[in-house]
């Protein structure tokens, strides 16, 4: 299948390790012009030349904190004023702390809102007029399965990434009409340095990981390029009658059924 996604101007966020690194990488061999953007510019430049390296596609690099309004603005602005487009928008960010509910003040939630949920509206805001220009657009939030299962400890993140599944809903609403496309991905358990470091420190890690894949149905954590082709597919045209949904990647560890 043709994703039809070369040259289409993709900016992905939070993207110099991990999840978003996984669907630069996706989306760029897909032939699109990646701009990458997270706080670590040496991690970040590091990152393009590898991806550069790999797929040969024009990589751009800003250093962004995704919860600074001043740096998301530096970034639309500077991709806007480069490209004068902007096909695909991945939000993504660091995750919030685990911890029981009890733990944490209101500077925490604070943190929490501005870095998982604040950031993920602000970018959209900003990104938005550069699709409406060119009638057409895919956003693609990266939340958690935490959305349709509960994972203890997971208070902070569940809360900020449930507000990003009605706040996509209502986006999808209103921004249909300009044939942009809003879906959000929930991984489940990706092996990323975030996994890795949630591993107890006094376990073997392949035993720790293996026990951790003990209760996916597919007996394995999964891969972060298998969570970015259902990125790439959703930015792609092929995929332009779905809006609005949450698709989970979790190897079949969401045991719910509504
Ligand atoms: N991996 C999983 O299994 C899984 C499951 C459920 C949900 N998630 C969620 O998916 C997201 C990505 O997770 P991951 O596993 O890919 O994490 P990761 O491997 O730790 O990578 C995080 C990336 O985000 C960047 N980042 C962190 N804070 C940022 C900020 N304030 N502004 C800009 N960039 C920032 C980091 O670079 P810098 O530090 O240089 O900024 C890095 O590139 C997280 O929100 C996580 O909670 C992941």
């Amino acid at each position: 299948m043709d994703f039809k996604l070369t040259n289409k101007v993709a900016v992905v966020l939070a993207s110099s390790k991990g999840l978003g690194k996984a669907i630069a990488t996706t989306l760029a061999q897909e032939g699109a012009i990646v701009v990458i953007a997270s706080r670590n510019a040496d991690e970040l430049n590091a990152t393009a030349k590898e991806i550069r390296q790999n797929t040969g596609a024009q990589i751009i690099t800003v250093p962004t904190d995704v919860s600074k309004a001043e740096d998301a603005n530096n970034l639309i602005n500077q991709v806007g004023e480069q490209f004068g487009r902007i096909d695909i928008l991945v939000n993504n960010a660091g995750g919030p702390p685990f911890d029981k509910f009890e733990s944490f003040d209101d500077e925490q939630w604070q943190k929490a809102f501005e870095l998982n949920l604040l950031s993920f509206a602000r970018l959209s805001r900003l990104a938005l007029p550069h699709m409406q220009k060119t009638g057409s657009g895919r956003i693609i939030n990266i939340i958690s399965g935490s959305v349709k299962s509960v994972l203890a400890n997971s208070v902070l993140s569940t809360s900020m990434r449930m507000g990003i599944v009605g706040m996509a809903k209502l986006m999808a609403d209103e921004l249909g009409p300009y044939n942009i496309t809003v879906n959000n991905v929930a991984p489940g358990l990706i092996l990323t340095d975030r996994i890795k470091h949630t591993l107890p420190k006094d376990e073997d890690p392949e035993e720790a990981i293996k026990q951790r894949a003990a209760n996916i149905p597919l007996r394995r954590i999964g891969e972060p390029k298998e969570l970015a082709a259902l990125v790439a597919f959703l930015a792609s045209e092929p995929a332009a009658y779905i809006s609005g949904t949450t698709i989970p990647v979790d190897g079949g560890a969401g045991r719910s059924i509504y």
